[in-house]
């Protein structure tokens, strides 16, 4: 099932502190509306994404690039410290299964990527891949990355190059990443 994803309580009413300055006195159904009329197309879905704080973190960043949705898969729990109140204002559901995810976003005429650089599957460079507007892309878990029949039933797989030693960055930030050169692209 496809849910509105419920971050609980425990924050204050308004996140005024971390706001930008001129919304610092609007009501948050005001911001809303007013980011709604500049939303992108961009999805971000990230499946069975464990760490806490980078659930958080990605969701942040879904915020700071004012996209259209975020789907989180599978496990719900998170430490929403780290969304400095940017949840409050990004659309977030909650998924039990990628195949719902899979479904409602194909349904919407969505191309959706696998993110993640394994090379068996052939993975594109991002910079390299002519995505259109409206993409979503499929982030993995920390430990593990994408699981098989995720990767198989997406249009593709994209990679974020790198240039250290080691295999792979942080899942939020390979996120961001994603996010930063949709918006370059499509803003
Ligand atoms: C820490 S990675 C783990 C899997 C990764 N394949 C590995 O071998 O380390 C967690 C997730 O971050 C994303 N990720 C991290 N670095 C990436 C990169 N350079 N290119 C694409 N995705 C990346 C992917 O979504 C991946 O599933």
């Amino acid at each position: 099932m496809i849910e509105q994803f419920c971050f609980g309580r425990g924050l204050p009413d308004n996140a005024s502190a971390n706001l930008i300055d001129i919304y610092k006195k609007w009501r948050d159904a005001d911001i809303i509306a007013e980011l709604d009329k500049n939303r992108s197309d961009l999805i971000m879905v990230y499946q069975n994404i464990t760490h806490d704080f980078n659930k958080a973190s990605a969701i942040r960043s879904g915020n700071a690039f004012n996209i259209k949705e975020s789907y989180i898969v599978g496990a719900r729990k998170m430490d929403k410290r780290g969304c400095v109140g940017s949840h409050r204002y990004v659309r977030t559901f909650h998924a039990d299964t990628f195949d719902e995810v899979f479904q409602a976003l194909k349904a919407n005429g969505y191309t959706i990527y696998a993110v993640d650089n394994i090379l068996s599957y052939n993975p594109q460079n991002i910079l390299d891949c002519d995505f259109p507007k409206k993409s979503a892309f499929v982030m993995g878990e920390e430990q593990k990355g994408l699981d098989e029949d995720t990767i198989r039933k997406c249009d593709g797989m994209v990679f974020i190059e790198q240039f250290g030693s080691v295999r792979s960055m942080n899942v939020a930030c390979a996120a961001s990443c994603i996010m930063f050169e949709y918006s370059r692209r499509f803003r």
